[in-house]
């Protein structure tokens, strides 16, 4: 059965803007994003909102949910009360361009920043060997949709804009880490994940887990190992040899 939901979106530029109200139908199975779209398509044609896939696979339609970071096209109505007020506002962490619509550039220059798969000079492609453990563990990371919720809800750089310079943030550690622990990357990247990417700004509070869509282990499969490596490499620089040459 159909009903009429209370929403509040936030409508604005870079100029500022304001919260508005509507009242829009909704009906059994839909998620938030069908009712954005019907918004668009009865009350306010030029409602600014990014998607593609409307599936979970595109990362495209992050925002913020009665304040929670969340996929547009993956939060269901069903989950609120049908009296319930909710509320859809753009990513508080990156700046805005339009209503719904932020500006995640900050994301692909962390990216870029990251030294990229660095292999041993002397091995050819098609001679890489991998046991299968390691490949898993690269497979969990290798779910990333690159929605950048979890760099949205870290708390590092969600309200502190003096940080972004020198916090790559959890999904790009995550990456940092993933490549520290290949076991065919040669590059030491304990060095860079400290000094470059900010690694010791992470109080591993979970956040990021807590929104990954993908169900990414963020904090305990990646940041948290990838800290203890730069901790061995402190304290103990044979422990890190000792692993990065027996433990393949
Ligand atoms: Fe999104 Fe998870 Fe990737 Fe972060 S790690 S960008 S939350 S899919
Ligand atoms: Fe931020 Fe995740 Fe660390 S939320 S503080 S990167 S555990
Ligand atoms: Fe692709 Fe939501 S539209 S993840």
């Amino acid at each position: 059965m159909g009903y009429d939901a209370k929403f509040r979106v936030w409508r604005g530029d870079p100029d500022g803007g304001d919260l508005r109200d509507y009242t829009v139908e909704v009906n059994e199975g839909e998620v938030v994003l069908d009712i954005i779209h019907r918004l668009q398509a009865t009350q306010a044609p030029d409602l600014a909102v990014r998607w593609n896939c409307k599936a979970g696979k595109c990362g495209s339609c992050s925002a913020e949910v009665n304040g929670r970071p969340r996929l547009l096209c993956m939060t269901r109505m069903s989950t609120f009360a049908e009296d319930e007020l909710v509320t859809v506002t753009p990513m508080r962490t990156f700046p805005i361009i339009r209503d719904l619509v932020t500006d995640v550039s900050f994301n692909y220059e962390k990216a870029r920043e990251i030294q990229s798969f660095t292999p041993p000079p002397d091995l050819k492609p098609g001679e890489y060997r991998m046991r299968q453990v390691d490949v898993e563990r690269s497979q969990e990371f290798r779910k990333c949709i690159e929605c950048f919720l979890c760099q949205d809800t870290c708390h590092v750089v969600r309200d502190h804009e003096e940080n972004k310079n020198a916090f790559a943030g959890p999904r790009f550690l995550m990456r940092v880490a993933e490549l520290e622990m290949h076991p065919l990357d040669v590059a030491d990247r304990r060095e860079q994940a400290q000094q470059e990417h900010g690694l010791g700004y992470c109080n591993i509070t979970k956040c990021c887990t807590e929104v990954c869509p993908e169900h990414i282990k963020i904090t305990d499969n990646a940041l948290i190992p990838l800290k203890e490596r730069v901790v061995d490499r402190k304290f103990d620089p044979v422990v890190w040899l000792g692993n990065k040459l027996f433990r393949r």
